[in-house]
């Protein structure tokens, strides 16, 4: 499952990812908003996915606001997330490869759409590189010794 939140910022460009991943025939959880709201807060909309991601290894998420770091340091509070704000593809791939990140974020007002369908395609498809010294990496950045 992967699960999709946003706040105004990133409105425009969660639903041009829901479209796309549902085009897909992929298995899509929006965790909102669902309404463009310029009031609501980013947070609100990034404790569902968080909770969706951690009830599965294999569940991913996508959060966008307006810069995506807002999402990314709220996502980045619970233990067992590994989001990561991407700004190319490159940048997606190894988000994957090197720290197995679980939740994507970005930016809606600042990447191109059709780049970013691409940076959520790569993230989605990606697998984390097997070398042993990845994940002892991310061992250690997740406070795991
Ligand atoms: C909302 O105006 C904006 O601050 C938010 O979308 C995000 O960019 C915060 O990090």
């Amino acid at each position: 499952m992967i699960y999709l939140g946003c706040d105004h910022g990133g409105f425009a460009l969660k639903e041009a990812i829901r479209s796309h991943l549902e085009k897909q025939g992929l298995a899509v959880t929006d965790c909102g908003n669902t309404t463009f709201d310029s009031e609501d807060d980013f947070t609100t909309f990034v404790t569902p996915v968080v909770d969706g991601v951690l009830s599965d290894v294999n569940h991913r998420g996508i959060l966008v606001c307006g810069t995506g770091i807002g999402v990314s340091i709220a996502a980045n509070h619970h233990a067992g997330i590994r989001a990561a704000l991407v700004h190319s593809v490159d940048y997606a791939r190894l988000a994957r490869e090197h720290n197995d990140a679980n939740v994507l974020c970005l930016g809606g007002r600042f990447v191109d759409t059709a780049v970013a369908l691409t940076m959520v395609d790569t993230f989605l498809n990606t697998p984390m590189n097997p070398n042993p010294k990845y994940q002892r990496r991310m061992a250690l950045a997740s406070g795991v010794k």
